[in-house]
């Protein structure tokens, strides 16, 4: 055996035998145990509560506004889309409140122009378009074409 391996050799079983002590530490429990997965964070994520209801729930308590979005070329966004998650308000409506999401800027977050985005929603200049006034004094959010006086 050559010399050079007889420092070599306990090295390299060392370094194995760290890498088996630290694997062992590292590795989360149940990591492997049906695949290549951690299996508890099903688990975890499945006790995990719900934020968000679904359209079809806030039509529940909303059906004027529901009927309202349908007819309107808003109709395929969720409530939740611009009211922010509502599973706290459909269970206690009286002192969960959502937001109004009246301001231009948010309304820009999917119109505002941007030459680099696709033109399959109508852009506007947000400087441009009536810049001095918020949109929802002229646009209903729910129904965007029917313009307020
Ligand atoms: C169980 C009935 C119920 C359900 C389900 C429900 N709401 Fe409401 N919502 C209410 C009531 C009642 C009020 C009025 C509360 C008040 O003004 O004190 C209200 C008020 C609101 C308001 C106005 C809040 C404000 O401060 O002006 C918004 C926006 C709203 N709901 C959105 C939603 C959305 C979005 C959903 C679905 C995620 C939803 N609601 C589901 C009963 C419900
Ligand atoms: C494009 C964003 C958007 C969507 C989608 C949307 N809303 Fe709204 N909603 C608003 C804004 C903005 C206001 C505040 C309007 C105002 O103050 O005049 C509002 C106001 C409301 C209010 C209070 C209205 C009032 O007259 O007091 C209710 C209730 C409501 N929305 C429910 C819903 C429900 C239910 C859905 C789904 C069926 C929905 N909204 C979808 C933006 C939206
Ligand atoms: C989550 C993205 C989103 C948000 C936020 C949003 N919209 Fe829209 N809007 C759409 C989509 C999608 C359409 C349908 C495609 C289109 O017509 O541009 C649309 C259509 C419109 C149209 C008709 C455009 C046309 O000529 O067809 C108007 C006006 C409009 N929205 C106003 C508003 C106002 C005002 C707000 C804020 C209260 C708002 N939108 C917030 C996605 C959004
Ligand atoms: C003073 C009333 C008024 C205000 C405020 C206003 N709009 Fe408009 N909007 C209109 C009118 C009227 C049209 C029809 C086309 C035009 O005149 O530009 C329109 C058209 C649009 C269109 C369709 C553009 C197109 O080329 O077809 C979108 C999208 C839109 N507005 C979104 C918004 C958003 C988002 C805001 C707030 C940042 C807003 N509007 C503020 C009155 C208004």
């Amino acid at each position: 055996m050559p010399p050079q391996l007889k420092t070599l050799i306990p090295l390299f079983a060392a370094f194995i035998l760290l890498f088996l002590i630290a694997r062992h530490f590292l590795v989360p429990v149940s990591f492997g145990e049906y695949g290549h997965y951690r299996f508890n964070s099903i688990a975890e994520n499945k006790d995990k509560p719900m934020k968000y209801a679904g359209k079809e729930t806030c039509a529940d308590c909303h059906d004027d506004r529901a009927n309202e979005l349908k007819t309107d070329v808003h109709a395929g966004l969720s409530c939740e889309t611009c009211h922010g998650p509502g599973q706290a308000h459909c269970d206690n409506p009286d002192s969960v409140k959502l937001i109004r999401p009246d301001q231009r800027a948010f309304c820009g977050t999917c119109h505002s122009f941007n030459p680099s985005r696709s033109k399959i929603i109508e852009q506007i200049d947000l400087k441009e378009h009536y810049a001095d006034k918020k949109c929802i004094e002229c646009h209903n959010p729910h129904l965007p074409w029917q313009l307020k006086e």
